[in-house]
């Protein structure tokens, strides 16, 4: 029996439970918002994101793991043609209303990131902010290969890889090092740090790679397909 704040660490294999657990974490979070919040958060690498978007010519733009859409309305606005996908169909609720209150054309989609319905090469850029730290590493590498494909040749992907896991609340650890919440606040939720080594495996079959870090030790990651 452990406390909050306490930590709970046995092993386990990543599987489809703890996937779909994880899916389930977040309807049940985003269930409790029913108005969109439409402001943008206070990050220090925001401009950056259009910045390099702008450097390689990026014009359409998929935002992976949209949430209630910042990141799309954000990008919306200066004139990027985005499309944004969530497994939260409340999240892409949130996300339909704030685009329609500016009147920002945003095609907003639910969708798992494990089964994107894309073309592949259709995207000039892929944006993920915060996303790939909810994902075994298995199910990363996965969704990693999947936006290669999705990008066009030259295509970029930009990420923020948030420094997570550990801290307060209850949680075991998967046998490649992801935390599964097990509190009542998040329980299902999974979360994981990802070493410098994990991310250059990552991101391999890019011709390029960089990541430097913001906000206190999360990742800015941007990554070129040849
Ligand atoms: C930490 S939030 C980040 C949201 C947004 N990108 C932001 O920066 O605010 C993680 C998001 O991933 C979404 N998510 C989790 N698992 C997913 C999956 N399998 N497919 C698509 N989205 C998923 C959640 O619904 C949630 O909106």
């Amino acid at each position: 029996m452990t406390t909050p704040g306490e930590e709970t660490k046995t092993k386990a294999t990543p599987d489809d439970n703890v996937y779909q657990e994880n899916i389930e974490f977040w309807e049940k979070a985003w269930s409790g918002c029913k108005t969109p919040y439409t402001q943008l958060p206070s990050l220090s690498y925001i401009s950056r994101i259009p910045e390099e978007l702008n450097n390689v010519g990026a014009r359409r733009v998929l935002d992976l793991g949209c949430g209630s859409g910042w990141l799309s309305v954000y990008l919306a606005r200066q004139g990027f043609e985005v499309v944004g996908v969530d497994v939260s169909a409340q999240a892409i609720y949130l996300a339909n209303t704030w685009a329609a209150q500016e009147d920002l054309k945003i095609s907003f989609d639910v969708g798992d990131v494990a089964a994107l319905k894309y073309a592949d090469g259709s995207f000039d850029a892929v944006v993920a902010n915060s996303i790939f730290e909810h994902f075994p590493l298995k199910q990363a590498g996965e969704m990693s290969a999947k936006v290669h494909d999705l990008l066009k040749n030259k295509g970029t992907f930009i990420g923020c890889f948030d420094k997570v896991g550990g801290g307060a609340g209850e949680y075991y650890t998967l046998a490649d090092g992801t935390h599964v919440y097990t509190d009542k606040g998040r329980k299902g939720m999974l979360l994981r740090r990802y070493s410098p080594e994990e991310l250059t495996s990552l991101f391999s079959a890019f011709a390029t790679m960089t990541s430097d870090e913001v906000d206190a030790g999360s990742l800015f990651v941007v990554a070129t397909k040849n």
